[in-house]
């Protein structure tokens, strides 16, 4: 079996596109369709021909281009099953448990709602790669929008409980903005003001700073890093639950 073949591309602002491609089947799939013009030129690119989108959540600027990618290519859209009537163009609804394949390759369902309502992550085992959409950005998470604090807590111990070495790719290139919140919430993490120095230099460079990796975020995420006894301190919250301590630290990043 050979490896997938990932290929990420900036889109609109600061979204992200990736194609995921089996060189042996052909099979072919856009996480999300954020620009139909840019998803369809990065096929074009790689002269690949796209067999899946696959929808992490219903936000336009991660769907505005499914209606016109799928009448370019014929391909089928795959998407979450809590909030399958928002996903334009939906074939197929998924949740939590559930696995399809990819080509050769096997690609499972986790159901990680908070950012909204039925926000659905996207494993592939064999990458050892995750497309987390809009819940986890490096050094970040994404804001509460249809879900509470301790729901989007839920969903990201999923994501922490993947191995270390999986490789995250994220909805948006948040990184440098969230380094520098980050540094507001753990001033004294060596590694944090490692990774800020990075991430300024690529930035400088006009390069993409993901995809990330689990443990990564695990050293570097404030919003992962709850129980940390330094960033309890700080914020006076010594001793509570994990999710409470999390609930804070969104709220801190909401008026950063
Ligand atoms: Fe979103």
């Amino acid at each position: 079996m050979a490896a997938l073949q990932i290929y990420q591309f900036p889109c609109l602002s600061d979204n992200f596109g990736v194609l995921i491609h089996d060189p042996d089947t052909k099979a072919t799939a856009s996480i999300d369709a954020p620009e139909a013009a840019k998803v369809l030129a990065a096929l074009k690119d790689k002269g690949w021909r796209l067999t899946h989108i696959l929808t992490t959540h219903h936000h336009a600027d991660h769907t505005q281009g499914n209606a016109e990618v799928k009448a370019a290519t014929g391909c089928k859209i795959i998407g979450p099953r809590n909030e399958a009537a928002r996903v334009p163009g939906i074939d197929e609804a998924v949740g939590e448990g559930d696995t399809f394949a990819l080509g050769a390759h096997q690609v499972q369902v986790l159901d990680t709602p908070g950012h909204t309502a039925g926000h659905v992550t996207y494993v592939i085992p064999s990458a050892k790669a995750a497309f987390v959409g809009d819940t986890l950005f490096a050094i970040g998470c994404g804001r509460v929008i249809e879900g509470t604090p301790q729901m989007m807590w839920e969903s990201l111990n999923k994501l922490m409980a993947l191995p270390k070495d999986t490789a995250v790719y994220c909805g948006h290139e948040y990184t440098q903005a969230n380094a520098r919140f980050g540094l507001s919430i753990e001033p004294d993490n060596p590694a944090l003001e490692k990774r800020a120095k990075a991430v300024d230099e690529l930035r400088a460079a006009g390069r993409a700073t993901l995809p990330t990796t689990i443990g990564l975020e695990l050293e570097t995420n404030p919003f992962l890093r709850p129980h940390v006894p330094a960033i309890q301190r700080r914020l006076g919250l010594e001793g509570k639950p994990d999710w409470e301590v999390f609930a804070r630290i969104r709220e801190l990043k909401n008026t950063f």
